[in-house]
């Protein structure tokens, strides 16, 4: 079974969604054949990585795609992007995207400042990150920053409404639930969406969608300052019996959560939901390990 993310990856600028301003510039960058050193950032599932490799896929050029959550350090640079722009090309361009770059040791983004420098004449890179912040300035002030705000919750109903089209479902309904539960994040809203299809219609789980919920609650109650008495009446009235969506979610926060504890909040994530597996109420280790995270607050 294909996924319907890939599947209906934007391929053109015209099938991407939003940020119309960014895409009036990349218009013109695809129009000239060429383009300056660019650095992607916003929220997850919004359309960073599209937008990279859309570029390439629309520039004659050769392509070194690293995503740099597995490939973080000096090794890389040294071992392939170097290789990379000093090799002999027949096209016009050479582009090196660096996935999800807020990962890449600040030394490495150090030496990477020279190294853009140096392959200047032959290659161009383009950057994505959630978090700005964790790229050095000066690899900041070498590249042309764009901010990928979401679409709109119309235009992400107006892509899914095409999918499920597309997929040949008749008589659905679109899964208002599920954009207004996962939005901005488009690619939880329509993998969660192909995950919901029984017999060809959208059949929602209301418990995965509560599970999110009451992420944001706990978030909330947390970013409040609320009491264990609290939090742990928030965890019996969401009526769950699983809580294991709530790890990463945590997870996926931690930063804002605990700033620069969020280190000691990722090893308390971590060893409570390697025990959560073993234990038999799973809403008492949960209550435990919110507990533990409170201190951190
Ligand atoms: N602007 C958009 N227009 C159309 N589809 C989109 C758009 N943004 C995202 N999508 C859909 O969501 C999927 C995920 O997008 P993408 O991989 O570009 O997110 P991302 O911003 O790189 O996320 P992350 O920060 O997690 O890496 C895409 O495969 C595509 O199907
Ligand atoms: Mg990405």
């Amino acid at each position: 079974m294909e996924l319907w993310v890939e599947k209906y990856r934007p391929q053109t600028l015209e099938e991407y969604v939003g940020n119309e301003t960014i895409k009036n510039k990349i218009a013109d960058y695809l129009k000239q054949g060429s383009i300056q050193n660019l650095l992607f950032h916003g929220v997850a599932g919004t359309g960073k990585t599209t937008l990279a490799k859309l570029i390439a896929k629309n520039l004659n050029c050769d392509l070194l795609y690293i995503n740099a959550s597995d490939e973080r350090g000096i090794d890389t640079i040294r071992d392939k992007i170097i290789p990379f722009a000093s090799s002999m090309s027949f096209n016009d361009v050479k582009i090196v995207i660096l996935d999800e770059a807020d990962y890449i040791t600040p030394q490495a983004q150090a030496t990477l400042r020279n190294t853009i420098e140096s392959c200047s004449a032959t290659t161009r890179f383009i950057f994505t990150c959630n978090y700005l912040e964790r790229i050095i300035s000066p690899l900041q002030s070498r590249c042309q920053t764009f901010e990928i705000t979401p679409p709109s919750k119309e235009e992400v109903f107006k892509k899914l409404e095409f999918i499920l089209d597309e997929e040949g479902m008749l008589d659905y309904v679109i899964p208002i639930e599920i954009i207004n539960t996962y939005y901005p994040d488009i690619r939880k809203i329509i993998n969660t969406t192909q995950g919901s299809i029984v017999d060809g219609q959208v059949k929602i789980d209301d418990n995965s969608l509560k599970n999110t919920q009451l992420g944001d609650l706990v978030v909330n109650a947390f970013i409040n300052s609320a009491t264990l008495t609290e939090i742990r009446q928030i965890l019996a009235d969401s009526g769950a019996r699983e809580f294991d969506d709530l790890f990463k979610y945590i997870y996926d926060r931690s930063l804002a959560m605990f700033g620069d504890k969020e280190g000691e909040a990722i090893l308390i994530i971590a060893k409570y939901q390697y025990e959560y597996t073993f234990v038999l109420e799973k809403e008492i280790c949960i209550a435990a390990m919110l507990n533990k995270l409170r201190n951190l607050c």
